[in-house]
């Protein structure tokens, strides 16, 4: 072995710069910038379809830019036949994440122009995959029950046509803005497990099809996007705001993660929460379902006093969404619909400078030793 320098470990890669980005800006108290605009700002003010265009594009959109992004989601958002005809024959008990994984793997079958991995390609690439993910989700849920998928409205929003194609009815107002607030808050979080799995598979010059795929495979686990799902298992386990602190100090106390707390860089709390927690808020006004955010502050306040723990976005994202009449289930394919606008970004910029992602080991296996001869035995015996 040489005695070469070895890096900087650290488990995790914690606090590793692992490459640039002009895309977005997480500051460890609280700050999160898309392309310099303010979180805060971005979701009371812009529309996914806006948000999708300045992560891509690096500016907010002009009033022909919107038309144009709008109308690319809506041109590219129908499902090549066969990827339906697939979609029947899976189980009906598989995960909607799963489905939606394998979905978007297929859909990198049917790319009207695969041998084309230029820049522009990319960003028209990236326009037919965050048009098709509702879809895929949509189409899953509904074939899955035996339902009758319905075909994408196009006169809606991005936001607006979700919530009809999953719930068979035209969204209201109220509904449609809560979700897209949703769908902004989700889009983009720097080099986040699932993001920078995208750019591990495109910095070796895969297609933006399979980064999307490895993206969502990495975004299921709990630690990750499942976290959102998990989060409401949580908050149906405690039943109601008074039994929180028993519950979380029996959780702490017996070493168990509490899904929907905790963050790798955020010292002081999420800078989504105070938004989803408003939103939850209003929606609990609303549908009278106002116990779900009150069981989350209460776990707030005990995880903060007892473990200094600050609750991430995928806390509040649970009740919202079950507020919404949507499934737990597709919780976690929600997040990944936005999060596709995140990812297609860095894959474009990581393959405008590209060099590839490698990292190294710290080898903790044998020390170099000699093969033994009963190494070989089986060798001799096959020999004979
Ligand atoms: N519940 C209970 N304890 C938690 C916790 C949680 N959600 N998150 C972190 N901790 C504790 C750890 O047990 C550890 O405690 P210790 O020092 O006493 O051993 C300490 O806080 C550091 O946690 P660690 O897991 O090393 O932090 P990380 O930076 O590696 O992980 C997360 C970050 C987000 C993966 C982690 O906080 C977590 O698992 N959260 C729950 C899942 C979740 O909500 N994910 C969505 C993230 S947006």
């Amino acid at each position: 072995m040489s005695n070469e320098d070895k890096p900087a470990y650290s488990p995790g890669l914690e606090g590793v710069i692992a490459g640039e980005s002009a895309i977005c800006a997480v500051d460890a108290n609280a700050g999160l910038l898309y392309r310099g605009y303010d979180i805060h700002e971005l979701a009371v003010r812009a529309s996914f379809e806006d948000v999708v265009w300045l992560l891509l594009y690096g500016e907010l959109p002009t009033t022909a830019q919107y038309e144009q992004v709008h109308e690319q989601l809506v041109r590219d958002n129908r499902l090549p036949e066969p990827v339906i005809a697939a979609l029947r024959l899976m189980p009906p008990e598989a995960a909607p994440i799963d489905l939606l994984r394998t979905g978007v793997s297929m859909l990198g079958l049917f790319d009207p122009e695969p041998a084309d991995a230029s820049h522009a390609a990319n960003l028209r690439r990236a326009m037919r995959i965050i048009a098709r993910i509702p879809t895929l989700v949509s189409t899953g849920w509904c074939l899955a029950r035996g339902k009758k998928p319905l075909a994408p409205g196009d006169s809606l929003t991005y936001a607006a046509r979700f919530l009809r194609n999953l719930g068979g009815a035209a969204p209201d107002t109220t509904m449609t803005s809560a979700f897209n607030t949703i769908l902004v808050l989700y889009a983009e979080h720097d080099f986040n497990a699932s993001t920078f799995a995208a750019r591990v598979t495109a910095s070796t010059l895969s297609d933006l099809y399979s980064a999307v795929t490895s993206a969502i495979g990495t975004l299921k686990g709990p630690l990750h996007g499942g976290a959102n799902e998990q989060a409401m298992n949580v908050l149906r386990e405690i039943g109601s705001p008074d039994r929180a602190e028993a519950w979380a100090k029996q959780k702490l106390a017996a070493k168990e993660k509490v899904m929907g707390f905790g963050h790798r860089i955020y010292r002081s709390g999420d800078s989504r929460v105070p938004v989803m927690r408003e939103l939850g808020r209003q929606l609990g006004r609303q549908t009278g379902q106002g116990k779900w955010v009150e069981i989350c502050e209460a776990l707030e306040a005990v995880m903060l006093r007892e473990k200094g723990l600050y609750a991430n976005v995928d806390l509040y994202a649970a009740p919202v969404l079950l507020m919404m009449g949507i499934p737990p289930e597709l919780n976690t394919p929600i997040f990944a619909m936005s999060r596709a606008a995140g990812w297609c970004a860095h894959v474009i910029e990581q393959l405008d400078h590209n060099r590839i992602i490698r990292p190294r080991s710290l080898y903790t296996g044998p020390a170099p030793r000699k093969l033994e001869a009963a190494a070989f035995r089986a060798e001799a015996t096959r020999s004979q």
